[in-house]
């Protein structure tokens, strides 16, 4: 037998022990076990995060004061070590690189308002996707109506799947920014991301990538990509809520401006003008969330002692299962049946209104979102207001979705 083969997914990992390490799994809702299918949403925390954040607060808490006292030197030195850790698991050339930001939204917003200062022109245009969420549409409106620049959408197939010819085409000398999502939250669509920035890079366009629903389920080197920023947020990648980072190229970073003014940012402050401290700390005012930044660097040692390859192999064979079992149930349309699939499938079943569907799983201990998923225009595509929509992670069970599928099967029955 080959030896590099790839073994089974199964081998990999024993689901059981995985999730042992979440005790919110153990958990009873309507006095069912819990079933988790709402990650895409927030993910669980593994003991060993919250563990982490617990010692942070009874041991080691204190501002970042850069070495006055012996615990401000601890957290500095517990802050800048997270910080290490987001930059090798994204592949970054250096820390400095990783700007800490509350989450995606955050960061998103973070480069659209400073693209708006210095690289956006009237006429220019900012390039997005169908499949985009709320957060990676609404700041570059802000943006395009501050400066006078564009927004263009490059449209998705009735899979999904990107339409590359047309996305190319829209690409062209006017072109300043393309900010795509790795992974959409509603189809589940994991996008051709290095194919599309190497597209957007012909034209000298800035491209940024919205991972919030890339990282959990894809191993990352944004050298690799191309790109030139990459956003994310800590809750979807089992960390705690309130912190997220943006990876940006070094170079990029030090040609662009502050956006909030406060301590931590500055060089010298007089009340004529003020210099600006050096990137990452110049996108950092104030105290930033100390804590969930060291949570943040205990996910990721978390998953990388499972490995991310190891994850997307599980999860393949588990979303797999699930689409197969959810299209045997009576009524049931999925939305979308991209190429490349992350933890997301969305469906609606004729007749029932998709919150009565998530209140009737709910009853079962079952969790999944409905709605709009924040993420209106792609639903629309689809020709729905809203859809629901189970998530999956690594700690998700063939079981659990089976359970999905048998209670599926009888509210469909209902109809
Ligand atoms: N953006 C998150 C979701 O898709 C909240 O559910």
């Amino acid at each position: 037998m080959n030896q590099n083969a790839n073994p089974p997914a199964a081998s990999l990992f024993n689901v059981e022990t995985i999730r042992r390490d979440f005790p919110i799994l153990q958990r009873e809702v309507h006095g069912k076990p819990l079933i988790w299918l709402d990650s895409a949403a927030t993910a669980q925390k593994p003991q060993a995060v919250i563990d982490r954040v617990a010692r942070y607060y009874e041991h080691e808490n204190s501002n970042i004061h850069r070495g006055t006292h012996t615990l401000a030197t601890g957290a500095d030195a517990a802050y800048e070590g997270a910080r290490a850790k987001v930059a090798a698991f994204l592949g970054a050339a250096s820390p400095q690189e990783i700007v800490f930001v509350r989450g995606t939204t955050e960061g998103l917003n973070l480069l659209a308002a400073i693209f708006g200062e210095t690289l956006l022109r009237p006429g220019d245009e900012i390039l997005l996707t169908e499949a985009e969420h709320h957060a990676n549409i609404v700041p570059w409106q802000f943006a395009a109506k501050k400066t006078g620049a564009v927004i263009r959408v490059a449209p998705v197939d009735d899979n999904g799947d990107i339409l590359l010819e047309e996305y190319a085409r829209l690409l062209g000398p006017r072109t300043r920014v393309v900010s795509i999502t790795h992974i959409s939250n509603v189809l589940g669509t994991v996008m051709p991301i290095r194919e599309m920035t190497a597209l957007a890079k012909r034209h000298g366009a800035t491209v940024v990538i919205d991972g919030a629903q890339g990282v959990p389920h894809r191993r990352v080197n944004v050298r690799e990509i191309g790109c030139d920023f990459y956003v994310f947020s800590g809750h979807k990648l089992f960390a705690p809520t309130g912190i997220g980072a943006v990876y940006g190229r070094m170079e990029k970073w030090e040609q662009l401006p502050p956006w909030q003014g406060g301590g931590n940012m500055v060089d010298k402050v007089m009340f004529e003008n003020t210099s600006f401290a050096q990137p990452p700390k110049r996108f950092e005012a104030g105290t930033p969330a100390v804590a969930s930044a060291v949570g943040l660097g205990a996910a990721i040692d978390y998953l990388n002692g499972i490995g991310l390859d190891a994850i997307e192999r599980y999860e393949t064979e588990l979303v797999a299962y699930a689409l197969e079992g959810l299209g045997s149930v009576g009524g049931l349309r999925l939305i979308g049946m991209p190429k490349d699939r992350g933890g997301v499938i969305s469906f609606v079943i004729e007749g029932i209104p998709d919150l009565e569907v998530a209140s009737a799983l709910d009853a079962e201990g079952i969790a999944v979102r409905a709605g709009t998923h924040c993420a209106q225009p792609i639903l629309r595509r689809f020709g729905l207001e809203s859809s629901v929509r189970p998530s999956f992670a690594f700690y998700n069970t063939k079981a659990e979705a089976g359970a999905l599928i048998e209670t599926l099967h009888s509210i469909g029955a209902r109809r």
